[in-house]
Order: structure tokens, then C-alpha cells, then sequence
């Protein structure tokens, strides 16, 4: 209890530990609201999204041998640059790729550029980006030393809204490329969006959060991963903060034991 308060200090929230022990116990219900509120991948019922002649499975295909054909981080950053198969690339101002050290034992995987993101070209530059930041540095971790950060889609969607399933779906095998030539230990899925894609569940965030799941690529790299609740959501809903510190310290326990 007194990390987790002195967690939230560090984060600028003001501390009443009497409400802090009514919160934890109303748990269950900020839960149901978390079920409420947390995006899940939208499954387009709608016909495949189209550029020219081409499907939405071509573009998947045209990306994965692109991806696979790169052999370092740069390459593949240029492939996702020149890339034209989301339609998102249309209304945004940039692709968004990485940040970090590209090698480092832990990998995050978020869900999207946002407005900052989209015009600085990094990810996890705005409000949630400085929140994702104290939480990796509450495990000893910085972009600059030893986490490596990315998304599961490189272009911002407009009026930030939720990536539909085809655009996730041709940004897929970059994003495994990147994970196969990043060779993380430990990946964290940051939200609902990345989570779900990732572990193609039917579960919400809020049941998946705090456990590990097996991944692999197509291409056979396995890594564990760790999905945890969005910093943006963190940021409306300070009182589930308990929630990600528990996670962060099963994280930061499992890098441990991996070697990370
Ligand atoms: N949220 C994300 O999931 N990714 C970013 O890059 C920024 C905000």
C-alpha cells in the first residue's frame, strides 16, 4: 500500500489513503465500468477495405514480404514508410514507428499514434506517452536505456478513433518483423487494442490484463506477453492505477527471471 501510494505521488495525484482503501475495495465494480469504457478491435463486417484493385489481404501480402525481406530496423522502417496499403495514410501526417532502443530486453506494444504522436512522428509523445513513461521508469526502464516502443498501427486514424480490424491486419506482419528483429524478452501490450489483436481473444483488457500469454510469430520467434490497461485510460481513471502497478511488478519480476 505504501509503494503504490508513493507511486501516485510520483505521478503528481494527491493522496487520501481512507478513499485509496474504499477504491481498492470498490474494485469489482470500476471493473464493469472498465468493460464499459475500454476499446475492443473493431471486426469490420463490411466489405474489404479497398485501394485500387487491390484487397486487403494483396496489401497483408505485399507487407509481409516487404517485412520479412528486411534485415535490420532501418529497412524495415523505410518499408512501413513507403508502405501504401492503410487508407489511414491518407488523412494522417506521418508514419509512426518506433522510439527506443531496438534490442532491449522489453518491448511495449500501444495501439496507435495519436495527434502528438502524428506530428512528432514518435510514439507515446503526449499525455499517455508521459504516463506510459513514469510506469516503465517505476521498473527501472527508459526509452533511452533499455525499452523499445512501438504500436500495432502506424498511422494515426482520424478523430483518433480505434483502428479498424483491415487496418491492423495489414500493419500485422510488420509488426511481427519488428518484434523478430527486436528480439524482446518480455513484450507489454499497452490497452485493449494491441491485446486483443495480438492474442486474437475475445477477452476485454480487463480480463486479459496481468497475465501472461505465449506469442509467436509467423516466422516462429516466441515471447511472452503481458497485456496491462492503457495509460490513457489510466489518466481517466487514476483509482485503477492500483491495478497497473500490480502489473508492473509482475512484469518487472518476469524480466527478472527471464534474464532481462
Ligand atoms: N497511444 C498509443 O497507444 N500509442 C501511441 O503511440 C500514443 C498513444
Amino acid at each position: 500500500m505504501t509503494a503504490l501510494t508513493e507511486w501516485w505521488t510520483d505521478m503528481g495525484v494527491s493522496v487520501d489513503t481512507a478513499l485509496v482503501d474504499a477504491l481498492l475495495k470498490a474494485a469489482p465494480e470500476a471493473e464493469l465500468a472498465q468493460r464499459a469504457i475500454e476499446p475492443t478491435v473493431n471486426v469490420s463486417t463490411s466489405a474489404p477495405v479497398r485501394k485500387g484493385a487491390r484487397t486487403v489481404s494483396d496489401w497483408a501480402n505485399e507487407a509481409r514480404a516487404k517485412a520479412r525481406a528486411a534485415q535490420s530496423m532501418d529497412t524495415l522502417a523505410e518499408a512501413i514508410r513507403a508502405f501504401e496499403g492503410s487508407p489511414l495514410k491518407t488523412t494522417c501526417e506521418q508514419a509512426v514507428v518506433s522510439d527506443g532502443i531496438a534490442g532491449a530486453s522489453l518491448m511495449v506494444i500501444g495501439e496507435g499514434p495519436g495527434a502528438e504522436e502524428d506530428r512528432r512522428g514518435l510514439p507515446f509523445v503526449g499525455k499517455a506517452g508521459q504516463l506510459l513513461d513514469k510506469m516503465l521508469a517505476a521498473i527501472g526502464r527508459t526509452r533511452a536505456e533499455n525499452a523499445f516502443i512501438t504500436n500495432v498501427n502506424y498511422w494515426r486514424p482520424p478523430g483518433n478513433r480505434n483502428p479498424e480490424a483491415d487496418e491492423l491486419a495489414v500493419c500485422r506482419p510488420f509488426v511481427d518483423r519488428m518484434i523478430e528483429l527486436a528480439q524482446p524478452k518480455l513484450v507489454i501490450a499497452a490497452g485493449g487494442v494491441p491485446a486483443v489483436s495480438l492474442l486474437a481473444s475475445k477477452d476485454g483488457i480487463m480480463k486479459l490484463r496481468g497475465n501472461e500469454y505465449a506469442y509467436a510469430t509467423p516466422d516462429g520467434f516466441k515471447v511472452p506477453i503481458i497485456p496491462i490497461l492503457h495509460p490513457a485510460y489510466l489518466l481517466r481513471r487514476p483509482q485503477d492505477k492500483s491495478r497497473a502497478w500490480r502489473d508492473l511488478m509482475l512484469i518487472e519480476k518476469r524480466l527478472a527471471e527471464l534474464g532481462g
